[in-house]
């Protein structure tokens, strides 16, 4: 008889987090949630991403910064999957608050559990941008990860679909300002193939895991393609790299968290993001879906 594993899923309601979800749960295992609105999952996501609330087996309500809300949460557990992080600028907490002594509460007690395996989603390019605070914060929680004697998986994407749903979102304003020119390549992952990834990453050794989608592009590609999908043509205005360092600085003397967030994204214009090719989805249909969404 094959016992069902247990999975905590941390980021439940993340654009991964809920395609982890489906995915563990179409695979047979046992899953527990963790999230800070269990009333966000029950309509699907802002990029497509599924309503999960009716297939989730225990949905347990927490924030990671407050360490209280989240006692027991690897109770029972044998996998820890999280996808849990800091992508939007938060008015007291920071990457670090977050994405390593956030993600490092969940590893003490998944370590104190007796968990089997931990697979963490981090990010490509890391070495690249290692000064960035939030790859800092993601890095650190890395480095606590492979110390703890778990048995453990990182995964690096190096692009979401839903971040290219930024650009798809620029364009229906009808008009994108681009910084630099655009001319550096990425081949951005869809949430439902990266989150076959990480569930096939439960077995096997201790590794790292690099992964990008099928189809590469230039980023000034992807705003065109987001142009074309809702029927618009193309207004791209290039912004040369030091404009956009000056604005960062400004935005840091009243802001630190929005510069800190904004910095990365600054930063991941500079040099090609080319990952090993995973799944079978393409950006252009994820455009058309959204295109068909939103008209
Ligand atoms: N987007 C990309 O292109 C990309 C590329 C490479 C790596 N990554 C990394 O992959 C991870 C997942 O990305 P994503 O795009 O799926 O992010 P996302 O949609 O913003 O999801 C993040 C998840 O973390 C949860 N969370 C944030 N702060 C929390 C807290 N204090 N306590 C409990 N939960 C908290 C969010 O909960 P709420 O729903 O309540 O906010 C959400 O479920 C992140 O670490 C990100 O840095 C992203």
């Amino acid at each position: 008889m094959t016992l069902i594993k247990k999975v905590l899923v941390a980021g439940a309601s993340g654009y991964l987090g809920r395609y982890a979800v489906k995915e563990f749960k179409e695979r047979g295992y046992q899953v527990r949630a963790l999230v800070r609105d269990p009333e966000k999952i029950k309509t699907h996501g802002a990029h497509g991403e599924p309503a999960i609330h009716d297939i989730i087996d225990e949905i347990v309500t927490g924030d990671v910064t407050a360490p209280e809300s989240i006692t027991g949460i690897c109770k029972e557990i044998d996998i820890v999957f999280s996808a849990l992080g800091l992508t939007a600028p938060h008015s007291e907490h920071t990457s670090n608050d977050v994405d390593y002594l956030g993600n490092k509460r969940i590893l003490d007690q998944a370590v104190s559990e007796n968990v089997s395996r931990f697979i963490y989603v981090s990010v490509f390019n890391q070495d690249k941008m290692a000064d960035i605070p939030s790859i800092k914060a993601h890095e650190l929680f890395v480095a606590a990860l492979k110390q703890s004697g778990i048995s453990w998986a990182v995964i690096r994407p190096n692009g979401y679909f839903s971040d290219m749903g930024r650009f798809f979102t620029m364009a229906q304003s009808g008009h994108i300002f681009m910084i630099g020119e655009g001319e550096k390549k990425i081949n951005p992952v869809h949430g439902a193939d990266l989150a076959k990834v990480c569930v096939d990453a439960v077995e096997g050794e201790c590794r790292e895991i690099p992964v990008g989608g099928p189809d590469i592009y230039t980023f000034k590609e992807t705003m065109e393609m987001a142009f074309n999908a809702c029927g618009k043509t193309a207004w791209i205005t290039p912004l040369p790299f030091w404009l956009a360092e000056g604005g960062l600085m400004v935005t840091g003397l009243f802001n630190r968290n929005l510069a800190d967030l904004f910095s990365f994204a600054l930063e991941a214009l500079k040099f090609d993001h080319v990952a090993p090719a995973y799944g079978t989805r393409h950006l252009k249909d994820f455009f058309a879906e959204l295109a068909g969404v939103t008209h």
